[in-house]
C-alpha cells in the first residue's frame, strides 16, 4: 500500500512556535509515533504532507524511506492528499493517516486494509458520546434482500462536516476518524471532482465517500479496539490527556509481564523499557531511550533512568539519575547518585550520596559511598574511594585519565590530578593532593604535617573605653 500522512495544520490551539507535529508523546514526536506505526505496516510508499513552516517538521524525520510534499496553502484534508498524487503507486490502495492522531494501533490499521482488500473504500469510524466538531457517518438501510452487518448498521452513505450537518445529522454518534483507505485509481479521479463548496471552503476529503457511494464501490467501515487509538491532538491539555493514557497502556504491559509497579499510575516510559522477572518500580521513576533491567532489580522512588542496562539483583535507591550507563548485577546505587554517559560498573559495586562518575569504569566490588567526582577513570576491583574524594580530570584544556589499581584504598577528601595512577594495594592518606604515580602497596600522604603550639594564646579583643 502507499501511506499518506496529513501533517499541514497549523495547529494554532497549541499556542506554540513548535509545528503541532513535534511536539511530543511519551518523549517521540506526534510525527514519529505515526510514521513508525505506517512503517510496521511494510507500505511501498510514505509520503508525509507538510504545511508552512514545515522545514522544521521535514529536518525533524527526514529518513530515505519518506517522500514530502509541501501544501500551501492548506485548502483542507482534500487539497493535502492531492499534493501526494504524485507519489503514489495506482497498483495498491492508498491508506491516509493523520499527524497529530500518534497512537493508532497497527493491528486496527491492518484490519481496517483488510477489510477494503484491493477495490473496497475502507473507513474508521468511532462512536464519541460527544461527537462535537468531527464529521458525522450517515448511513442509509439495509436494502431488502441483502444480508444485514453483524453489528446492525446500514451501509454508509457519506460522511456530513459538524459545521455543515443539520441537528438531525449532528445527533449521530459515529464519527469519521479521517482515517481511510481508498484504492489509488479512484482516489485520483475522485480527489478531481471535489469542490469547495460547503461552509468552510475547504476540498473536503470525506467528500469522497458520497462519490463512492454513487458509483457502487462498498464503504467498508472497521472500528478501533479502543476509542484513544483515534484520539487527535489540537491543544496541550488533550495532549496531557493522551500521554496519561498511553503512560497507563504501557504501565499496564508491563504488570502484565509481571513487574510490580508501586503505583501504574506514576511511571513513564519514553522508549523501551524491558525488565526481567520479580522487578520492583517504586513511584515517579521516568524511563527514556533503552532500558533494561535483568530480574529483581528494584528502583527506589523518583529515579531517572536513561539507555540504561541493570544487573541482577541491584537494587537503586531513591532519587538517582542514570544516563548511559551499564550496571552490573547485585550493586547499590544511591540514594541521591548520578551515573553519566559512559559509567559502566561491575557486580557488587557501590555507589553512594551524592556521588557523580562519569566516562569511568569501577571493577567489582569497588566502593564510593559518600560525596565523590569519578570522572575519566579506571578503577579496578576492591577499591574504597572514601568521601569527598575527586579526580581532578580537566585542566581547562584537555581531559586526562585516573588510574586506580586493584584494591586501592584511597581516604577522604583526596584529589586526584590526572594523568594519574594509584598502584595496586595503595592507600592514600585522607586529604591528599596526588599530583604523581603513588606506588603500589605503600602509604602516600601529600598533607602538612600536624603540628600544635603550647604557648599560643588566643587574641582577645581590646575593650572599647567609653567616652566622656
Ligand atoms: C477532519 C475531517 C472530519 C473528522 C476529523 C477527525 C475533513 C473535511 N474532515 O476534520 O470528518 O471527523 O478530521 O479529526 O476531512 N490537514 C492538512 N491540510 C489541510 C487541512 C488539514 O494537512 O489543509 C491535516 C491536519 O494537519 C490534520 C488533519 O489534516 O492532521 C485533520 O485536519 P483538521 O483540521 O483537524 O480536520 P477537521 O476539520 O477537524
Ligand atoms: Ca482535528
Amino acid at each position: 500500500m502507499n501511506i499518506v500522512v496529513l501533517a499541514a495544520g497549523m495547529g494554532k490551539r497549541m499556542r506554540s512556535d513548535l509545528p503541532k507535529v513535534l511536539h511530543r508523546l511519551a518523549g517521540r514526536s506526534l510525527l514519529a509515533h505515526v510514521v513508525d506505526t505506517s512503517r510496521t505496516l511494510a507500505p511501498g510508499r510514505i509520503v508525509v504532507i507538510h504545511g508552512h513552516g514545515g522545514e522544521r517538521v521535514r529536518a525533524a524525520l527526514d529518513a530515505p524511506d519518506l517522500a514530502w510534499a509541501k501544501q500551501e496553502p492548506q485548502l483542507g484534508t482534500g487539497h493535502a492528499v492531492m499534493q501526494a498524487l504524485p507519489f503514489l503507486d495506482d497498483a495498491v490502495p492508498t491508506l491516509i493517516l493523520y499527524g497529530d492522531v500518534p497512537l493508532t494501533r497497527a493491528d486496527t490499521l491492518r484490519r481496517l486494509v483488510d477489510a477494503a482488500g484491493a477495490d473496497r473504500f475502507g473507513l474508521l469510524t468511532v462512536d464519541l458520546a460527544e461527537p462535537d466538531g468531527y464529521g458525522r457517518i450517515v448511513r442509509g438501510d439495509t436494502p431488502p434482500g441483502d444480508r444485514p452487518s453483524e453489528d446492525g448498521r446500514g451501509p454508509v452513505l457519506r460522511i456530513v462536516e459538524h459545521k455543515d450537518a443539520s441537528s438531525a445529522e449532528r445527533a449521530i454518534r459515529e464519527v469519521n476518524t479521517g482515517i481511510m483507505v481508498v484504492p489509488t485509481p479512484l482516489l485520483r479521479r475522485w480527489l478531481a471532482a471535489l469542490s469547495n463548496d460547503n461552509a468552510q471552503r475547504e476540498y473536503y476529503l470525506t467528500d469522497i465517500v458520497a462519490m463512492a457511494v454513487a458509483e457502487g464501490v462498498p464503504v467498508a467501515a472497521v472500528q478501533p479496539a479502543a476509542e484513544w487509538e483515534t484520539l487527535g491532538v489540537n491543544s496541550p491539555a488533550q495532549l496531557a490527556q493522551l500521554e496519561r493514557i498511553h503512560q497507563r497502556t504501557l504501565a499496564d504491559t508491563l504488570l502484565e509481564a509481571g513487574v510490580s509497579l508501586a503505583d501504574p499510575a506514576r511511571i513513564d516510559v519514553r522508549g523501551s523499557l524491558v525488565a526481567g522477572r520479580d522487578c520492583h518500580i517504586d513511584v515517579n521513576c521516568v524511563f527514556e531511550g533503552t532500558v533494561v533491567l535483568g530480574d529483581r532489580v528494584r528502583i527506589g522512588a523518583n529515579c531517572v533512568l536513561r539507555d540504561t542496562t541493570v544487573g541482577d539483583g541491584t537494587e537503586i535507591l531513591p532519587m538517582c539519575h542514570v544516563d548511559s550507563a551499564a550496571v552490573g548485577a547485585d550493586a547499590r546505587i544511591g540514594p541521591f547518585a548520578r551515573l553519566r554517559p559512559g559509567t559502566r560498573l561491575a557486580d557488587d559495586t557501590h555507589v553512594g550520596n551524592f556521588v557523580e562518575i562519569k566516562n569511568t569504569s569501577l571493577g567489582a566490588h569497588s566502593k564510593a559511598n559518600h560525596l565523590a567526582y569519578v570522572g575519566d577513570a579506571v578503577v579496578g576491583e576492591r577499591v574504597n574511594i572514601g568521601a569527598g574524594t575527586i579526580t581532578c580530570n580537566y585542566d581547562g584544556a584537555n581531559k586526562h585519565v585516573t588510574v586506580i589499581e586493584d584494591d586501592a584504598f584511597i581516604g577522604s577528601d583526596t584529589q586526584l590530578v590526572a594523568p594519574v595512577t594509584v598502584g595496586r594495594g595503595a592507600t592514600l592518606g585522607a586529604g591528599t593532593t596526588l599530583t604523581r604515580d603513588a606506588p603500589a602497596g605503600q602509604l602516600t600522604v601529600s598533607r602538612a604535617r600536624q603540628t600544635s603550639l603550647p604557648d599560643w594564646k588566643r587574641p582577645v579583643k581590646t575593650p572599647k573605653i567609653p567616652k566622656e
